[in-house]
Formats: C-alpha cells, structure tokens, sequence
C-alpha cells in the first residue's frame, strides 16, 4: 500500500472516531494519539526517507495536508463539544423566574401604639409635648400629688400592686403631671403636655378588665384656660380618632384631681342635624376636668394665678370601640393573626 493510501485510510479511520466522540476527555486522547510526535503521521513522514526525491515533496505536502484536516475536524468538534457542555449546564442551572416567590411578611406597628401615635402627631401638631414618667412610681406622685392623701377613699378606685408602702406600680398616666408641673418654667410660657403609658391595676383580667393596660394623660396649664379649651381640645380628639361626625358630650363626675370633673362621651352611629337628641347613642370615653387647685399649690404653682385643664383617656378602650374588638386581652395576647389586621 503507497503511504498515500495508508495516510487516505488513516484519516477516514479518525474522522470516523471523531464522529463517534462524545466527550472532550476523549477527543483530546485522539489528537494526541494521532497528531503526536509517536502518531501514525509522524511515522508516516519518518519513512519518506525512502521515498525518491521527485515524490517526496509530493507525499510530504500530502501528509500535511492530512494533518490540517484532522486538526481543524478536532478543532470543529471540541467547539461543538464546549457548547454542547455549555448549553447542559445553562439548562441544568436555569431559573424558573416565572415561579411565584417566597411573599416577605410585613410586620406592623401594634394597634393601640398606633391609636398613640395619631394621638401623639395630633396633639404635637397643637402645640403639646410629649411628656414620660416612670412605671415603678412613688405613691407622692400617683397619688398624694394628685389630691389624693393616704386615708382618702377616692383611693378604692384604684387597685393597686404596691411594691414598699411608698413604691408601687402606677395605677394611672396622672403622676406625670405632677412630675411636669414640678419642672416647668412658666417663664418661658403655658404648659401643654400629654404623657402616653402603660398603667397596672389589681384586677383580674376579663374581657373588660386588664391588669395592665394604657392611658393617655393631657394636661394644659396657663393663665385663661376655660372649660371651653377643654371642650374644643376633646372634640378634636374624638373627631381624629372616630372621624368628624361625632360630636361629645360632658356629664358632671368626680375626680380628686379636678375640679369640676366631666366624663366625656362620644356620640355612637350615625349623626347629623335631622338626628333627635334623644335618638343619640352616647358612650363614654375619657374623664376630664379643671385642674384642682390643690394640685396646683402642691406643684408649687400659684392657683391665684394659673389654672389649666387635664384629661385621662385610655386608648385600649379606643381602640376597641373603633375596631368593634370586645375583649381587651385580644390586644395582650400577641396573636399576628389578630394584629395584623390592623394595618
Ligand atoms: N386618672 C384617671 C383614671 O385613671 C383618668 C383621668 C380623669 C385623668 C380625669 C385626668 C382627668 O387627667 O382629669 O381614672
């Protein structure tokens, strides 16, 4: 057999293995094997020496020749190869971005904080500051400050979780305005506070009972504060919390640290000037009155002089009858499932 012919079956043979390869491991064997320097072509060319002088230039272009075919089918199909690799690895890595997603939970702002803060840009918004004081309270300021001296039976109001004798935990937001009283420098002008906070009472917890719930102190105090101040300042409160359409009503109570004391009602359902007064639901909501004098004097404040309105409102109770929710422990157990509907 010439070398011709061998070098013609040499590369029907490795085409032919080249078309059967599947992995690159393999095709890189087979151009070692055959393209290597102890491949079938370098020991073809090896026995050119033979050969006489007019055919070996023709059998060595034609081994070359042979040699620049296999290269560039190895070449094609190692190019074939990668992208076939790299076309099943892109399908064995690709995303499904039309599948639907793992939804993030938006936590929210607890809804009696939230009655709070409408409450609190509300009153920032007329001029107040927003006053704190402590939980763990001395009885002088929830109780003695606020007109209420040990032996007074206003007292049995308030149930009471004493820690000392003098130390207990504040049954009402009020101490915090004894404790602004006391810092206040009038010279600078009126006193317009309120104090939002968590309160305890001796109570066992019921659908209208909690031993530990909120209220929300105000207290304004300046030289013409008229019980008028105190109706418009209520009616704007019960107006941003249950909408404009309510209107309130002051009845007559008793407070030791007001005098005269109201109890505040808003009115219920729908209200307008074709309704009868008689046809109004009323229900009560917060207590109010005209800062008593006593506790006045025993902030250190003139009563000759400077008198003011207070109010206690507690947001608990607002929230329940602005949301219809008729058991207060719904807002302490912490249940997202009730929570959450209040976005
Ligand atoms: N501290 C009262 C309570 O807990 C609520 C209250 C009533 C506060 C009248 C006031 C007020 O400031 O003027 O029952």
């Amino acid at each position: 057999m010439s070398l011709q012919d061998t070098l013609t079956e040499l590369q029907a043979d490795v085409l032919a293995q080249i078309d059967q390869t599947t992995e690159l491991k393999s095709l890189n064997d087979i151009r070692v094997n055959t393209l290597g320097k102890k491949g079938p072509i370098t020991e073809v060319l090896r026995g050119m020496k033979d050969l006489t002088a007019e055919e070996r230039p023709v059998v060595g272009a034609f081994a070359n020749e042979i040699r620049d075919n296999l290269q560039a089918a190895i070449e094609t199909k190692k190019a074939a190869l990668e992208a076939a690799a790299l076309n099943a690895q892109l399908a064995s890595e690709a995303l499904d971005v039309t599948l639907p997603g793992h939804a993030v939970r938006k936590g929210n702002a607890h809804v009696i904080q939230q009655i709070i803060e409408q409450l609190e840009d509300q009153f920032i918004g007329m001029g107040y500051q927003i006053a704190e004081g402590p939980e763990v309270e001395e009885d002088k300021y929830n109780f003695e400050m606020m007109n209420l001296p040990k032996d007074h039976p206003a007292r049995d109001m308030q149930d009471t979780f004493y820690i000392t004798p003098e130390i207990l935990m504040r049954t009402q937001t009020s101490p915090v305005q004894a404790r602004t009283m006391e810092q206040h420098d009038f010279a600078k002008g009126a006193l317009k506070m309120i104090s939002p906070g968590r309160v305890y009472r001796r109570d066992t917890d019921d659908a209208t009972h909690s031993h530990q719930f909120h209220q929300v102190e105000g207290l304004v105090i300046d030289k013409h504060i008229t019980m008028g101040d105190l109706k418009g300042t209520l009616l704007a409160v019960a107006q941003e919390l249950f909408g404009a359409k309510h209107q309130i009503r002051l009845r007559p109570s008793y407070f030791p640290f007001t005098e005269p004391s109201v109890e505040v009602d808003v009115s219920w359902g729908d209200v307008d000037e074709n309704t009868k007064p008689e046809d109004i639901e009323w229900i009560e909501v917060l207590g109010a009155g005209m800062v008593h004098p006593n506790v006045l004097t025993k902030a250190g404040i003139d009563p000759e002089v400077y008198g003011g309105f207070a109010f206690g409102l507690g947001p608990d109770r607002f929230a329940m009858l602005k949301y219809g929710v008729d058991d207060i422990r719904n807002f302490y157990l912490n249940d997202v499932r009730f929570l959450s509907q209040f976005k």
